[in-house]
């Protein structure tokens, strides 16, 4: 039986090393069989993992040699961390190494919706040059509103000021004070104040009970007319019906969402929407967020295996 299980897509130069170093069931489609992948944690000291396998106390408690829980990614929503206290196991993960990557595609989805080059694309591709059916915006001038003020937010603040984008932003758990909020030039208002004064609006909270539909009919009505909504957070902040309700009767001209609530989703519903750009959970896959994010967790699953300290924790 494998010391380390891997229950995902996690590759590089640090899991290599740690394949050599260790036994490691590497089994990228093994998240999906909830009895396989319990009977591989019998005798596993750690389990490396996305955010597809849900680390569920009743797997960790089936898991008595299991000594690490590492999160290759930044978001714990599928990790059971009060269990893993009350267990004595180590949860490592990526907080920050994969941010930068999550906000270059927030921008990428505000200047592809601004100038709706993915359908200009298409039909250029098809052998049409209409050049008059693709009049955009431009994003300067234009209020961006950031819902969460976060890492991945502040670093999108900083890139939409240089297209001169005025920001504004809510924050639950921010001082008003914080020095980066001047540092950034953001305004910090209330959730429905920037609801109501973006022209695009853009999520980065964590998913957790109170986040959960954060986004449903009343917040996408508060929104300007012809407002545009972009999601590389989680699936589940946002009720999809709701926000497809409001694209679909024009109340928003547009959305770009990485996340949805069921992964993967099911056909057709947003993804069959013109004004809809859909993107499989990329946000963080850029080839340098992964190799910063899996040498993170690898080094910490190594330092906890061969008795040292994980760098990289989370405390329930
Ligand atoms: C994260 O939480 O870091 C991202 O959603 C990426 C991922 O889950 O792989």
């Amino acid at each position: 039986m494998a010391e380390i299980v891997v229950s995902e897509a996690i590759s590089g130069p640090a899991m290599d090393a740690l394949t050599a170093e260790f036994d490691v069931l590497c089994d990228p489609q093994l998240w999906q069989d909830e009895a396989a992948l319990r009977s591989a944690l019998v005798d596993a000291r750690a389990i490396i993992v996305r955010n597809q396998t849900q680390v569920s106390a009743e797997l960790i408690e089936g898991a008595r040699q299991l000594e690490v829980i590492a999160r290759a990614g930044a978001g714990l929503d599928n990790i059971d961390t009060e269990a893993a206290a009350a267990n004595g196991i180590v949860v490592t993960y990526a907080p920050r190494e994969n941010s930068l990557a999550v906000a270059e595609l927030a921008l990428g989805f505000m200047l592809n919706l601004a100038r709706n080059i993915p359908n200009a694309h298409v039909d250029t591709r098809a052998g049409n040059w209409n050049r008059g059916q693709f009049v955009g915006t431009e994003l300067s001038g234009k209020t961006l509103g950031l819902v969460g003020f976060g890492r991945i937010g502040q670093l999108v603040a900083e890139r939409a000021s240089a297209f001169g984008m005025r920001v504004v932003a809510y924050d639950k758990f921010l001082p008003e004070d914080a020095p980066v909020v001047k540092q950034l030039g953001v305004k910090l208002l209330e959730f429905s104040d920037v609801l109501q004064q973006a022209d695009y609006v853009s999520c980065h909270v964590p998913l957790l009970p109170d986040t959960r539909h954060l986004f449903s009919s009343q917040e996408f009505r508060q929104m300007k007319p012809g407002a545009c909504f972009l999601n590389t957070s989680r699936g589940e902040v946002v009720d999809e019906a709701a926000l497809y309700d409001a694209l679909l009767d024009g109340h928003l001209s547009g959305a770009a969402i990485d996340v949805r609530e069921a992964e993967p989703p099911r056909p057709g519903g947003l993804a069959a929407l013109d004004n809809v750009l859909v993107t499989p959970h990329i946000g963080a896959f850029s080839r340098e967020a992964q190799l910063r994010v899996v040498e993170m967790v690898c080094k910490d699953v190594r330092a906890v295996l061969t008795g040292g300290e994980a760098q990289s924790t989370f405390q329930a």
